[in-house]
């Protein structure tokens, strides 16, 4: 059996600046298979996006969701309540329930992939949120997703911000103009670009264009709307 390797992604840019627009293409079309991590709630009202509220229990009608679509392809935002919650439980929660899943993927049962977007991931897996210990599923999602079947998009306005071990070795970087006011943030990225001339056209670069890097290229492109 040959089977694509899932990826790591990761997206960065200020707000507006085309992120999500990004990230949505990467899975248009049927049977996408997608679970949005959304702590700002933006992804919920998108078509063909199921809105499932973190509220207790949760991870239970997760689950029954992905069995009931588990044939045709799903299309997921959690958000969670407006009182309250926490996008790093959230993201924790969501990395063991997806071992669970793709469990046959793991043992070659299965072809289908997930793609599990953490948008606004400064605010899920950033140091200090909770314990190392308690992040240990994410870690071992980002160091074995691949063997899961389980394809990350992790998308910042503050990539300076989320935990290194998810930003090194990605198999896709994709910068977009950052806010003035992350200056470290800022040269983080630019340290990633590579191409003299891209790096100094970085600095000027409108919204909607980013560089895309990766381990053998780098280049500029534009969003497509
Ligand atoms: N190439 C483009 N041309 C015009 N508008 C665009 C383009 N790409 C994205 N947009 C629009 O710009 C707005 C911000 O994009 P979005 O992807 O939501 O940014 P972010 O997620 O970084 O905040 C959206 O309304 C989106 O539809
Ligand atoms: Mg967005």
């Amino acid at each position: 059996m040959t089977r694509e390797n899932a990826k790591r992604i990761f997206i960065a840019g200020r707000t507006g600046s085309g992120k999500s627009t990004l990230a949505r293409s990467m899975f248009r079309g049927a049977g996408a298979r997608v679970i949005v991590c959304d702590p700002k709630g933006d992804w919920q009202h998108e078509r063909g996006f199921k809105a499932i509220v973190t509220a207790p229990g949760w991870p239970l009608a997760l689950l029954r969701t992905l069995r009931t679509h588990w044939q045709k392809g799903f299309k997921i935002a959690l958000v969670p309540p407006p009182d309250g919650g926490s996008p790093a439980q959230d993201l924790i929660e969501t990395c063991k329930l997806l071992f669970k899943v793709q469990k046959p993927y793991h043992e070659r049962q299965d072809d289908r992939q997930i793609t599990l977007v953490m948008e606004e991931m400064s605010f899920s897996y950033r140091q200090g949120v909770v314990s190392p210990e308690a992040y240990a599923p994410v870690q071992s999602m980002i160091r074995m997703g691949r063997d899961w079947g389980v394809n990350m998009i992790g998308i910042t306005q503050s990539p300076g911000t989320v935990n290194r071990d998810y930003r090194a070795n990605c198999a896709e970087v994709y910068l977009f103009a950052l806010g003035i006011s992350d200056a470290k943030s800022v040269t983080d990225v630019k340290a990633l670009i590579k191409d003299p001339a891209l790096k100094s056209a970085y600095d000027t670069m409108p919204n909607y264009h980013y560089i895309r890097i990766t381990d053998h290229s780098c280049d500029m492109l534009k969003t497509k709307k």
